[in-house]
This record gives C-alpha cells, structure tokens and sequence, in this order.
C-alpha cells in the first residue's frame, strides 16, 4: 500500500510545477512563484483536496491565471481535470499542453455550469471583483457535488490602504497599477476622498497627464470590476452561505497606519485587514456537521491582527527531489493512484 503523501510531498509537487510553467516565461511570473506556492501552503493545511479516488468530477478554477499555473497545480495534486475559466480566455488554450484542462469562458457572476458538476471551485485573487457575494456562494454550491470543497481569496479588499485597486490603461497608453506604483495613489483615498479630488491629487501633487489622472480617478470611485465591499462584508457573505466547516484566514497590511478618524467612521478590522481566504465545503450533510460545531476560531486571529494567511518562501518545507524526470502530468497520473490526504 502506497502511503498518503504529506504536505512536504504535495508542496514539492506545486515547487516543480509551479518552476515548469512559471520559469523561463517573464521576470513578472517568475516573480509569482512564491506568491502562488504561498496560496497552495495555506490551502493544503486547512483542506483535504479532491482526488481521483474520492471523486470524479473535475475542478473548476474562476478567474484562471493566464498561464495556468493554478489549473496546472490542481491537476497534479488531485489527479482530475480543470475547468479553467475566466471572463477573457485569450491565449489560454495554447497554455494547455498535457494537462487534462478545459478552458471556458466564463463570468463569476453566471457561473454556467449544472448542478453537481464539480469536486472543487478554487477562486484566486477574485473575492474583490465578486458583485453579487450571495449569489455567487449559492451558485458555487449549486456546481459543487455534495462536500465538494470551496477555495476563495482575494485583496486587497476596498477599505483596505490599497483598496481602490488601481489597474487600469490611461489614454497615453501607460498601465498603472496598484502594485506597481505603490505611491501614486494616497492609502484608504478611496475612502477618504472623491473623484475631483483624486484627479487634482494626481495632477498637482503627482503631475499625471490630465487624461491620465482623469481615467484613474474615473476607475477608483466607478470601475464595475471591484465590488467594494469591506472584509466585515465579506465576511458577512459567507457567513449567510449554505458552506459547512467554513474557515477564512484574513491578511493585515501593517506598514499602514489608519487615522484615528478613519477608525472611528470604519473600524480597524476593517481598515487593516487587506485579504481573506475562505475555506468550506458545499451540501447539505456538511452543512449538518457544521451546524454541530460551533464557528467561532477565527475570532481569535483577528483579534491579534496577526498575519495569519502570509505564507512565503520563509516557512517552506524542503522539497523531495523525484528521482526519474517524466512530464508533470504524466506523473501525476500514476500520482492520481494515491490518496492525498492529510
Ligand atoms: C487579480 S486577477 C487573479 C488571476 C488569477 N486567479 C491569479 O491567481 O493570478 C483576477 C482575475 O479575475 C478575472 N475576472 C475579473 N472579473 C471577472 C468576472 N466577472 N468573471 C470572470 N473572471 C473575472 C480577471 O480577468 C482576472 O484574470
């Protein structure tokens, strides 16, 4: 009898996945690299993944990453296919390779799919750009067979110091982008300022193009592609879902300072708290089991405002070499014949 593999064995196989379709591409994505390993350490520890043997449906990925990094990982760790799907497609199926991945286009806010369809919805990077929260929980259990395993996070959520989450194109033709240019736009202006002010901000204070400055500003306070919700309100969200041993570990952004008034009006969870990852399962019998429990651990974290989702590089596990050099996927299908369990 095979043993199941540990975290250590799972987080060698996201390390050679993540190298395979990441290196060699862009300095960007290779940059992406721990950030996606950090995803997958945090889901690996709170969740026992779907695998060949405890389904057969395939998972389902909202918002895929334009070069399937995720899908990819998901593939080797459970032995299934990926439904990888996003509202723009373009390019994807040239990513594909050997991988049992179907690309779909798709908008989170229709999830196009029957009922029962899939073993897992794995969400990166998407919670902000969720309009209907409630909705879209609902729709995600609807596609999720019974226990099925739900996977959301994202950020920087709107009353959060970077929650205006620029990133868009001004008519000059330059991309601003809130990661990129972490100065351009004051934290929590968002919150504290309006359109008019922005625009002057950005042209008197940073000597943006006034074209520019008018498009950002525009995107900060109008862009239909942020829900603007706090984490208290998604959090709120998933609490009113049908999702059973639900879990969510928040991230802080601590290098910045709320206002006193800024607390007062908002609160400093709120203000701080600069990403959530959800865990859950989806049907009735888990609803029932939850129902016994009671849900209150998170309540702890939050309180320290501790960086509780923040896996990096740092706390990594060495990763197990694989002594014969097959392709990822077909290694995974003989990976498949084992139980991934924790
Ligand atoms: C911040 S990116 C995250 C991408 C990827 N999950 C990752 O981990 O890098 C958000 C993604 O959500 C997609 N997206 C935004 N709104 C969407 C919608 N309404 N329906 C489907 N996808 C959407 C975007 O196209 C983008 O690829």
């Amino acid at each position: 009898m095979t043993a199941s593999p540990t975290i250590e064995d799972q987080l060698a196989a996201v390390d050679a996945t993540l190298d395979a379709t990441l290196m060699g591409t862009t300095k960007w994505n290779e940059s992406r690299i721990p950030v996606l390993r950090g995803t997958f350490a945090r889901l690996l520890k709170q969740v026992t993944l779907p695998t060949s043997e405890t389904s057969s449906k395939p998972i389902l990925e909202i918002g895929s990453d334009g070069q399937l990094a995720s899908a990819k990982v998901l593939c080797e760790l459970s032995g299934l296919g990926v439904t990888a799907s996003n509202l723009v497609v373009k390019g994807l199926q040239s990513r594909v390779g050997e991988y049992p991945i179907t690309v779909r286009q798709n908008d989170i806010g229709a999830l196009d799919f029957p009922d029962s369809s899939f073993s897992m919805v794995y969400g990166r990077a998407v919670l902000e750009h969720i309009s209907d929260m409630d909705d879209f929980l609902l729709e995600c259990d609807r596609v999720l067979e019974t226990g099925g395993v739900l996977y959301l996070d994202g950020g920087p959520l709107f009353y959060s110091p970077r929650g205006h989450h620029m990133a868009v194109k001004g008519p000059s033709g330059t991309h601003y982008g809130f990661a990129g240019m972490p100065d351009l736009l004051p934290n929590w202006c968002q919150l504290e300022s309006n359109e008019d002010e922005l625009f002057e901000h950005l042209t008197t204070v940073k000597d943006i193009d006034e074209a520019d400055a008018r498009a950002v500003a525009h995107y900060v306070f109008n862009s239909p592609e942020q829900n603007r919700m706090s984490a208290t309100m998604v959090k709120d969200a998933f609490a009113r879902s049908p999702f059973a041993h639900l879990e969510h570990e928040p991230t802080f952004m601590k290098k910045a300072v709320p206002s006193a008034e800024l607390v007062e009006k908002y609160g400093e969870f709120d203000l701080t708290c600069n990403g959530l990852a959800f865990f859950g399962n989806s049907g009735p019998e888990a609803a029932a089991a939850a129902a016994a429990v009671p849900s209150n651990s998170n309540a702890a974290a939050e309180q320290s405002h501790s960086n509780a989702g923040a896996a990096g590089p740092s706390d990594t596990a060495t990763p197990t070499t694989d002594p014969t050099p097959r392709p990822l996927w077909r290694r995974a299908a003989s990976k498949a014949k084992r139980t991934l369990t924790r």
